[in-house]
């Protein structure tokens, strides 16, 4: 039965929360802890469906997986006995694809169903083959699989034609067992690159320049175990940043690398909001209508594609014209229909969202398109008069541990209901 939240705005937000491990830097280190045949300890891992779904997935293919606790996992990819993978939670998931890299690093073969994930854009994968065959493998699309094979793996010169996160991961997967020595230039720069490659270097791997767009990988023959713990999700924090300043709330955001979280800040207290960081958490609190302003996403430090929709949410409401441009993915405005339906003014022209700012926005019944636009709904019936409810909530779970028991945590009036369960959602009118 699928649940959707039902929520009743107007609540500043207040208190402390606690942020969880990084969805898209677990990914990879998932992936990348099959490499090696002795045990790895992965913690701080957040407890959320596609890192559910990945464990699942190098399960099926043999690994031993073992939940020592919600946040702490032990892999032994040693018991490992294929190198397919085809089963249809996979598809769904983007990340499969450093199943990819992960297994033609350490087999020289993986065969792997193609990728699916949100759905924000057309995301092909080119760069990520164009990385594999570099280094000297094959790698064909076939009935709706990715094949690729090497007789040997060979270090190379690689120059990406656009910066992309996956085909940098992919590739530094890949490259750290092949021979001899692989530069990735172009790379790209996200946290989660840099949290990928200590771990990898932390199993015995050499890796340099990481956080920089010069990728120096030497290979190496063997991994080993080790012992890690994921950085925390900048993309959670932001959105709880957004939350507070959102609802004109007072809130201390613990578990954070505030250098991560720069492009979001910055844009804040532009803005109006006030910011205050330390050393592992930050306090935004608003007590007025915020500003407008003009962002455009960009790949690290640049502004987040990831947090555009809660930004954009946000700036619905300020005072004055913003303006918002998607420059990474160019299907990422599907939820201004929705926030339309809350009262909103957004135009989208392009790539481009154009955002008359109006003073309250009112609850309404609306379904997630995909995991950060959801995101972004959620605080939009934070803030809106009366309730809202939203539906397809699945995509939220995908990167969002516990969210709405965080969100209760800092005030707010949110409870998952079954779908549909009109006894369940008097109730919480009743009490809310
Ligand atoms: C990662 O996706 C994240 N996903 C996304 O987060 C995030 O939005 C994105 O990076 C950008 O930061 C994971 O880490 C699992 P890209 P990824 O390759 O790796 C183009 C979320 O909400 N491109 O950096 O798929 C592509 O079309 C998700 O948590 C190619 O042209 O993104 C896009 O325009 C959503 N060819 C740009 O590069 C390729 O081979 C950046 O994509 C690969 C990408």
């Amino acid at each position: 039965m699928e649940n959707q939240y039902i929520i009743k705005g107007g609540i500043p937000l207040e208190g402390e929360v606690t942020i969880s491990g990084m969805k898209n830097s677990a990914l990879g280190i998932i992936a990348a802890a099959i490499m090696t045949d002795e045990t790895v300890t992965i913690d701080n891992l957040p407890n959320v469906r596609d890192i559910n779904v990945l464990l699942d997935a190098i399960q099926g293919i043999g690994a031993t997986v073992i939940r020592v606790d919600e946040h702490k996992v032990l892999i032994n990819g040693s018991t490992i006995s294929d190198i397919a993978i085809n089963h249809d939670a996979v598809r769904r998931i983007r990340a499969s694809y450093y199943l990819l890299g992960a297994l033609l690093g350490k087999y020289k073969e993986a065969k792997v169903v193609l990728p699916g994930g949100c759905a924000i854009g057309s995301r092909p994968i080119d760069q990520h083959l164009k990385g594999f065959r570099a280094l000297g493998a094959s790698a064909t699309v076939e009935y709706g699989m990715v094949n690729t094979y090497a007789n040997d793996l060979i270090g190379n010169h690689i120059y990406l034609d656009v910066v992309s996160v996956g085909a940098t991961i992919n590739i530094m997967l890949a490259a750290c067992m092949a021979k001899g020595r692989t530069v990735i230039e172009n790379a790209a720069k996200e946290p989660h690159i840099v949290d990928v490659a200590n771990f990898l270097n932390s199993m015995g791997a050499n890796i340099r320049g990481a956080g920089t767009d010069k990728i120096r990988i030497n290979g190496v023959e063997r991994l080993h175990a080790t012992e890690y713990s994921i950085v925390p999700d900048m993309i959670e924090a932001g959105t709880f940043m957004i939350a507070a300043a959102a609802t004109k709330g007072d809130v201390i955001i613990k578990n954070v690398i505030p250098k991560h979280l720069e492009a979001t800040s910055v844009k804040l207290i532009e803005i109006g909001a006030a910011v205050d960081e330390y050393d592992d958490a930050l306090r935004i609190s608003s007590n007025r209508r915020l500003g407008h302003t003009q962002i455009k996403t960009l790949p690290y430090p640049g502004f987040p594609t990831d947090m555009q929709p809660q930004m954009t949410m946000l700036l619905a409401l300020s005072e004055g014209t913003s303006m918002v441009t998607e420059s990474i993915f160019e299907n990422r405005f599907k939820y201004v229909d929705e926030l339309a339906r809350m009262g909103a003014n957004i135009k989208v022209e392009g790539n481009i969202a154009i955002i008359d700012g109006v003073a309250g926005l009112t609850g309404a019944a609306l379904t997630a398109p995909d995991l950060r636009a959801g995101a972004a709904l959620v605080v939009a019936g934070l803030v809106a008069r009366e309730y809202t409810t939203i539906d397809s909530i699945k995509y939220i779970e995908r990167g969002y541990e516990c969210f709405d028991e965080k969100l209760t945590s800092l005030g707010a009036k949110i409870e998952k209901v079954p779908m549909d369960d009109e006894k369940a959602i008097q109730k919480f009118k009743m009490t809310s």
